[in-house]
């Protein structure tokens, strides 16, 4: 089974190019190579919006994603209004008070579909986690913005990172499954692996963040995608910039 990963759109109101990227003309390019993959599912990994939830680039983007030939998932950053994600994406019903967030077999493949907007996850989401984790023997892909782990990227892991690792360390160490999460908010590709935990970051489709500075320092690439695969041999992943 294949999977497509896009994260960090940042798409801006129409005729708006912040950093000087056409953040929608990306994004329609990555859509474009995503056909070309023929993946069983595409994901919309967060910040879909460019700086706060917008319900006219909410709807922009699904009539995008109309005739795409495959299924496709949504799921909030810190960029975005779950709420209003998920009135605009006909998601109400994974909605849990102002939280979005869903557990969707792909292929029968357990996947599950987190909310960390506020960098952090309610007590009631992190109880629902525990609920579905436990009840999977087997592998699960967890997609979810933010890393959960730091991931050696000195801006975000000292100004943005996830609050709640401590949290995930303990919830997750005592389980028999292996977590592959796949995330993005960090603007760069990279992989942090800990315990029975790997987080595979991805890169944006607007711009990227230099991860070796403790400043903020962007740098322009093409916009990127992940490609997932799950075989009988386990999971590889990859990132294209197309
Ligand atoms: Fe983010």
């Amino acid at each position: 089974m294949k999977i497509a990963f896009i994260t960090d759109l940042h798409i801006a109101a129409e005729g708006e190019t912040p950093q000087g990227v056409d953040v929608r003309a990306n994004f329609l390019k990555t859509l474009d190579f995503v056909r070309t993959m023929k993946p069983a599912c595409l994901v919309l990994g967060g910040d879909l919006c460019y700086d706060t939830g917008n319900r006219a680039v909410y709807q922009w983007l699904r009539e995008q994603l109309l005739d795409l030939p495959c299924a496709w998932f949504v799921i909030p950053g810190n960029h975005d209004d779950s709420v209003m994600m998920a009135e605009e994406f006909s998601l109400t019903h994974h909605l849990h008070g102002t939280e979005l967030y869903f557990a969707s077999p792909l292929e029968g493949y357990p996947a599950i579909f987190l909310d960390s907007s506020k960098a952090q996850f309610s007590p009631a989401q992190w109880q629902w986690l525990g609920d579905e984790l436990k009840a999977i023997h087997h592998n699960v892909l967890i997609f979810c913005h933010y890393p959960v782990l730091p991931a050696s990227s000195e801006f975000m892991d000292t100004k943005y990172p996830f609050r709640q690792t401590e949290q995930w360390l303990e919830l997750t160490s005592s389980l028999p499954c292996q977590m592959h999460v796949v995330s993005g908010h960090y603007h760069t590709d990279t992989v942090a692996l800990r315990g029975n935990t790997s987080v595979l970051v991805t890169p944006s489709t607007y711009i990227q963040l230099d991860p070796g500075t403790p400043g903020i320092s962007l740098i322009k690439t093409p916009p990127a995608v992940r490609e997932i695969n799950v075989t009988p041999n386990g999971v590889t992943s990859r990132v294209h910039y197309v």
